[in-house]
């Protein structure tokens, strides 16, 4: 009895070391730093890809913070070297529940402001990104006019008895959670992911897949922690009660599923999180440990990031 436990206890561990890879680690001096070496980490993806002729190449990419430096890099890169993008695929993790897609603090808005605006195809830039391969999950609201004329009969479907034209809540729910899934099936339909972007919430969240989530979690309805929202409100003019309760968010295994995720971390408010994603055990509590699971994973963080985790 005493030597099966022995073995299964052995047995275990090794998977279990296996399975654990440290990520690699790479440390810059600033965020402006760590901003240059994801956007030329970017490019080389795309230029490595394309020279082996397996377009299209498909990145997966964050908004928050964390990621505008790799962004103004980025668009600086594609200028100075003409790089072309036109083979160009683009998933985002994550979109607020409730705010139209126009508002300011969409990520909608976020990401064409910080990134699409200036490298999406048009006559001018026949190198760009086609825009029909930019893909941001669609936030439901309580607005119809938001709807596509087939949500509206698969919603006058589901809901025979509705009235009026603003959605109710559970009708916002019933609507994300169809987008949500339709969002994960597209991502298989034109994925996996070549690379994936990802920025670290202060309590470990990677995406909106909050403490707790699922490591088999997929494309979702999440639920903001208060902490996040909370944090979260400086985009909102300090106003929490602006914030979202609700996301769609790319989920634990939508992530693990991309070939390689690049990790930024940046600021002293992300130290204690770096520190104890590397260094405590694998588990739902902290959904940034997933990413020991995955075998092609990077954090680039910058100094300050970096100093408890390097203690
Ligand atoms: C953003 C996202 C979030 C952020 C995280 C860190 O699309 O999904 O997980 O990456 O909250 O945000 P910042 O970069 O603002 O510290």
């Amino acid at each position: 009895m005493r030597t099966f436990f022995t073995a299964a206890i052995l047995l275990f561990s090794s998977f279990y070391l296996e399975a654990d890879s440290i990520p690699a680690i790479s440390v810059f001096s600033d965020s402006q730093e760590v901003g240059k070496a994801a956007a030329q980490k970017i490019a080389d993806v795309i230029i490595k890809k394309k020279q082996e002729g397996q377009t299209p190449i498909v990145l997966g990419f964050a908004t928050g913070n964390t990621p505008i430096p790799t962004y103004a890099a980025f668009k600086k890169l594609v200028r100075e070297t003409n790089l072309d993008l036109s083979d160009v695929i683009t998933f985002n993790l994550d979109e607020y529940i409730g705010l139209p897609t126009s508002h300011s603090q969409s990520y909608y808005s976020f990401m064409f402001s910080y990134l699409f605006d200036d490298l999406v195809a048009s006559p001018t830039n026949p190198h760009g990104i086609k825009r029909e391969n930019i893909h941001i999950p669609k936030g439901a609201t309580s607005h119809e006019e938001d709807l596509s004329q087939e949500e509206l009969t698969a919603l006058a479907e589901r809901f025979p008895d509705r009235q009026g034209t603003a959605l109710s809540l559970e009708e916002q729910f019933w609507i994300a959670e169809q987008r949500a899934n339709a969002y994960e099936a597209l991502i298989e339909q034109l994925g996996p992911i070549d690379l994936q972007i990802l920025g670290v919430g202060r309590n470990g969240h990677i995406g909106f897949a909050e403490p707790g989530t699922s490591f088999e979690s997929t494309t979702m309805v999440a639920k903001l922690t208060e902490n996040t929202r909370n944090i979260n409100s400086s985009f909102f003019d300090g106003n929490v009660n602006e914030v979202p309760e609700f996301a769609i968010s790319m989920g634990i295994r939508t992530i693990l599923n991309a070939k390689e995720i690049l990790l930024l971390a940046t600021g002293s408010s992300k130290a204690a999180i770096i520190d104890e994603v590397l260094k405590s055990p694998i588990s739902s509590d902290v959904p940034c440990t997933a990413l020991r699971l995955h075998e092609k994973t990077s954090f680039f963080l910058d100094e300050d990031a970096a100093v408890i985790y390097k203690k």
